[in-house]
């Protein structure tokens, strides 16, 4: 039985890896792209998921607009990493597959209301404003959802936007908030296991090697995208974020985390959007998150590169 799954989704370089992985992968069954604003503008993040799905011949795939700001703040985005498009880098055709009527957060709760029960995961990679916003407006969803695996957070690496946030849950901190106290089993993608999926460059030219489109514009998405990363951490590669939630999906046994608790900080200006994460177990709080420390980096790029060809 094929997982089912929703990926709502800011693209986003790795944002577009981890919809491709999904999309080669007989084990998963993509329901729908919800597009949330968040490293570019919603217009853009809509635009950006449908050529995605152009660029992997799958315009059968459903992509819903949903929330264009977060909960209760102003919007923040991520130019200066992923470029003024979002999708810097390849040079893809604007989209010709029509965006769906329905707004993103209704085709998230009509879903889940339609399917039997603990059958659908969401797979949040941007922002979590769509879904705590589901979640507002439907609460008899809650109890419905199979399992949330999402990209978001940080611990020992702590934060990429701000000294203590990492930018998907520094932008709605009050929809992260939401989303982990929902009692959902929770597994989290945090920067200290994306920043450890970095595409080097023989990892880059063997996805380039492929000679297929999608290979050249993952390769060219990637020579955008690393820029900023060596630059900031002189890091050895671009770090794979998003696509670590969909490689979870196919192979959680290339991953190793703890189940601890995870509380999101909403008050303070100086730590907000911060993943406050009980690694040791101090705090006396409920574990309500799998959180991700670790994986087999080059188990998890044989596994990318080995799907991608088939696109
Ligand atoms: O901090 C990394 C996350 O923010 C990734 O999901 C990236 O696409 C951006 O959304
Ligand atoms: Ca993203």
């Amino acid at each position: 039985m094929a997982r089912r799954i929703i990926i709502d989704t800011d693209p986003g370089q790795d944002d577009a890896v981890a919809i491709l992985l999904a999309l080669a992968s007989p084990e998963i069954e993509l329901l729908g792209l919800t597009a949330v604003a968040g490293n570019v503008p919603l217009h853009l993040t809509s635009r950006n998921a449908r050529m995605v799905c152009e660029l992997a011949g799958r315009t059968d795939i459903p992509v819903f607009a949903g929330c264009d700001a977060p909960l209760e703040r102003k919007l923040v985005t991520a130019e200066h990493v992923h470029g003024k498009s979002g999708l810097d880098g390849p040079d893809l055709p604007e989209p010709t597959m029509a965006l769906q009527d329905r707004h993103a957060v209704d085709f998230i709760i009509d879903t889940l209301r339609a399917e039997p029960a603990g059958t659908v995961t969401l797979c949040p990679l941007g922002p979590l404003t769509n879904i705590a916003s589901a979640f507002r407006r439907a609460p008899d969803i809650i109890d419905r959802v199979q399992e949330i695996v999402l990209m978001g957070g940080a611990y020992f690496e702590v934060g990429n936007y701000t000294p203590a946030a990492e930018f998907n849950i520094y932008v709605d901190p009050e929809a992260a908030a939401e989303v982990f106290a929902s009692g959902i089993p929770l597994v989290v993608m945090p920067l200290d296991v994306t920043h450890k999926a970095l595409v080097t460059g023989p990892r880059n030219e063997a996805i380039r090697a492929l000679g297929t489109p999608v290979g050249k514009a993952v390769a060219e998405m990637t020579d955008f995208f690393e820029r900023f990363d060596l630059e900031k951490y002189g890091s050895a590669g671009a770090p794979l974020h998003d696509p670590c939630v969909t490689a979870y999906l196919l192979k959680p046994e290339i991953f190793s985390g703890r189940h601890i608790n995870v509380e999101i900080e909403t008050v303070s200006e100086l730590t907000l959007g911060m993943t406050v994460a009980d690694w040791w177990g101090v705090s006396g709080r409920a574990p309500n998150a799998t959180f991700i420390g670790d994986l087999d980096s080059d188990a998890f790029f044989t596994l990318l590169t080995e799907r991608l060809a088939k696109l």
